[in-house]
């Protein structure tokens, strides 16, 4: 059973997700910590609800990044941690914790990478005018936004969607995928090849609802 440690800044919605699927035993994992870079976060009540351990580590009570990164590897390697899984947390993290753990952090993005990375990800492409958003579980490497691609969810920007609403469908995405993309490396079912990830036992394409989304429909 996989140790998860889930890094939050706020809200922690990801975070419950992922507290739902192990505790429904869909993810061969127990999550261990969640740690959380401010004291105010909600997700810090989400995980105390559960029974799950929580620290805070501010990052403004360190003056460098790496030194922030050295203090949040040490508890998480002291907890027995395997997988880091970033879901929300609002920090750039440094080699110094990429190479703590290599191949075993992975990270939620409101986007569909590599479009539209870095803050507000559901923003730039609502302001950009795609007709397609989406959402991304990536694995985490030396780049913001950057690593190897778990999985995907693509959804439509309809005619009457503000910022808000077209959030709110990105993020009922990222509860679905970000499950998923744990359960997998729960199960030994990733493996990185490059730039991309194999999935060992990858689901056939006949799984597919359809077999592309067009928006606006065709006539
Ligand atoms: C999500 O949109 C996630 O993709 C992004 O930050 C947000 C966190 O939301 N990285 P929550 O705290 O999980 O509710």
């Amino acid at each position: 059973m996989t140790r998860i440690g889930v890094l939050i800044s706020g809200s922690g919605s990801n975070l419950q997700a992922l507290i739902d699927a192990v505790e429904r035993a869909e993810i061969n994992g127990k999550i261990v910590l969640v740690i959380s870079n401010d004291s105010e976060a909600f997700g810090l009540v989400r995980a105390a609800n559960c029974q799950i351990s929580t620290a805070v580590f501010s990052h403004t009570d360190y003056v460098t990044r790496e030194e922030y990164d050295r203090a949040l590897v040490a508890i998480l390697k002291d907890t027995g941690v395997e997988l880091v899984c970033l879901a929300g947390f609002m920090r750039v993290i440094t080699p110094v914790f990429i190479e703590a753990f290599p191949g075993r952090i992975i990270n939620i993005h409101p986007a569909l990478l590599p479009v539209f990375p870095g803050t507000h990800g559901q923003g730039q492409a609502f302001s950009y005018g795609t007709r397609v958003a989406g959402c991304t579980v990536h694995f985490v490497d030396d780049q913001v936004d950057h690593g190897p691609i778990i999985i995907q969810a693509v959804v439509p920007v309809l005619v009457d969607d503000d910022e808000d609403v077209l959030s709110a469908r990105i993020l009922r995405c990222e509860h679905k995928i970000y499950p998923e993309a744990v359960r997998l490396f729960c199960a030994g079912q990733l493996c990185i090849e490059g730039r991309k990830v194999k999935i060992l036992e990858q689901k056939k394409v006949s799984s597919l609802n359809e077999e592309c989304l067009i928006n606006p429909p065709l006539s």
